[in-house]
């Protein structure tokens, strides 16, 4: 059985009948199991209590000879002034600037410390600031925070500055704020527009209308300006998030993402609480990806991984074409940005080239922690050099679509044989995709096909060996 609906163009090459993006649902059963979602590799399930702060700092040290070169840093804001009861993130609600203001100044202790053992050859190329709605927060502490990032590293010329926002929670005195400190970068999070939706997930509509909005950060020189939309929430179905997608759509983002809704009430409570108003089907919400896909492509986006579009003049596709985009904690990014990361504030997690360093999760553990020890580990993880090979593997095929085994070999001055072994010795478990014109092997290269890109996850999950192993909970890859 398809399911699918018919659009005027055919401007991209993943779809299977002229004219039309149809996604097969036969493919939606076969592969729709539960799996990680290769925000990093190994998956944050795999850190553990044994990394500490010496760790970090050794590995902070190491990462100086190791590449890339540039620095990111992520700071997180864990505050929201209203809990939607979808979110996966861990936030804190109803805190005054009392307690906002401790964490902040932990912040900047913390800041201040880890910059003292990163070389000042090094270049910061990126900042981004996650959340929570770190836009919530009084200016005086973003400056504060801000003007210590600036002191402590080098920032390059072509530097981004992003942070991702809640509309809710953001008008222009914010925005002339950001533009005064040097954001450049900006991500609203709208998820739906249909108030009944935002009503079941307990979340507010924007503050000022969003189209206006974009135009404004338009207007002070930002870029890469991007929209969150989340489908499988309750009472969406595939007409009322079509009309999203087209509000979004007239609100010309540079960026557009669709989200599929991660329902896992086993790890998130609160999100038990959207049952009682039922979900979309797996079936219902491929045919809203598959909608949003048509829509954002007729109006002109390319699709860039498994749930991003751009506009093609965007830094993301010229990276997917030269084959460099890459993907952290933060989401899709350029290898020419993103460094290694730096994160700093509860539950964050710094990625260097050698190991993975999570912070404390509540507030209060990672305040004191910071007061006493200066760092606030709670785990980790140091990567193999097979570990590595097989991050590569993984992040080419979530990004690129492509990996070419003779390169990675080369950059691990290794052979493609041990490239093989590193993930598993498990090519064969390919065939289904191949029977199925989803991927191709040639040349020591992978090539992920057609509606490949939609099942990227299971394709993803072959070359990791850790899979077997069983360790984690995930949602299903669709
Ligand atoms: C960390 S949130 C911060 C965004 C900002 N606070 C806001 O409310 O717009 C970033 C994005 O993660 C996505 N997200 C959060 N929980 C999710 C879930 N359970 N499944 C899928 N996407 C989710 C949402 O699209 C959200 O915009
Ligand atoms: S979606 Fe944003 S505002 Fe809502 S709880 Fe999550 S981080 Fe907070």
């Amino acid at each position: 059985m398809l399911i699918g609906l018919r659009v005027q163009t055919g401007k991209d090459n993943f779809c299977i009948s002229d004219g039309m993006l149809i996604f097969n649902s036969q493919l939606i059963d076969k592969y729709n199991v539960a799996g990680p979602r290769y925000t990093s590799y190994p998956p944050a399930t795999f850190f553990h209590d044994r990394f500490n702060n010496d760790d970090l700092l050794k590995n902070v040290q190491l990462s100086n000879y190791q590449k890339p070169e540039n620095v990111s840093v992520y700071v997180h804001i864990p505050f929201c002034p209203q809990l939607c009861t979808f979110c996966g993130c861990t936030t804190y609600t109803g805190m005054g600037n009392d307690v906002i203001e401790k964490y902040i100044n932990a912040l900047v202790k913390e800041i201040e410390y880890v910059s003292k053992f990163i070389s000042k050859d090094r270049y910061l190329t990126q900042v981004h600031w996650g959340g929570g709605t770190p836009n919530s927060i009084k200016p005086e502490f973003i400056t504060k925070v801000t003007e210590v990032i600036k002191s402590s590293f080098n920032l390059a010329d072509n530097y981004e500055m992003a942070m991702e926002c809640s509309p809710a929670y953001l008008d222009y005195n914010m925005v002339d704020h950001l533009t005064r400190l040097g954001f450049n970068r900006l991500s609203l999070g709208i998820q739906d527009f249909n108030p009944k939706v935002l009503k079941a997930i307990n979340r507010q509509p924007a503050k000022i209308p969003v189209d206006k909005m974009i135009n404004y950060l338009k207007i002070n020189g930002f870029k890469g300006i991007n929209i969150d939309l989340v489908y499988g929430l309750p009472f969406q179905t595939i007409d009322s998030f079509a009309d999203t997608v087209q509000l979004a759509i007239d609100a010309n983002p540079d960026r557009l993402v669709t989200f599929s809704y991660a329902h896992i009430p086993s790890v998130i409570p609160k999100q038990k609480l959207l049952e009682q108003y039922g979900l979309p089907s797996p079936h219902i919400k491929m045919a809203m990806l598959e909608i949003a896909f048509n829509m954002a492509v007729n109006a002109g986006y390319v699709p860039v991984g498994m749930d991003h579009f751009a506009r093609a003049d965007d830094e993301f596709v010229v990276a997917l074409n030269d084959k460099k985009l890459h993907r952290n904690f933060q989401g899709y990014c350029t290898r020419l940005k993103t460094g290694q990361v730096y994160a700093f504030g509860t539950s964050s997690i710094t990625q260097l080239f050698g190991a993975y360093a999570q912070n404390e999760k509540t507030i209060y553990k990672y305040i004191e922690r910071i007061e006493n020890e200066r760092l606030a580990v709670v785990r980790g993880y140091e990567l193999s050099k097979h570990e590595q090979i097989i991050r590569d593997v993984i992040n080419e095929l979530m990004c690129n679509y492509y990996v070419d085994f003779k390169k990675i070999a080369q950059d691990y001055n290794t052979s493609v044989d041990d490239v093989l072994v590193a993930t598993g010795n498990n090519i064969e478990a390919l065939d289904p995709f191949i029977a199925d014109g989803l991927v191709e092997i040639t040349d020591d290269k992978i090539i992920v096909k057609g509606q490949g890109r939609f099942v990227i996850r299971n394709i993803a999950m072959v070359f990791d060996p850790a899979i077997k192993k069983g360790i984690g909970v995930y949602s299903k890859t669709v």
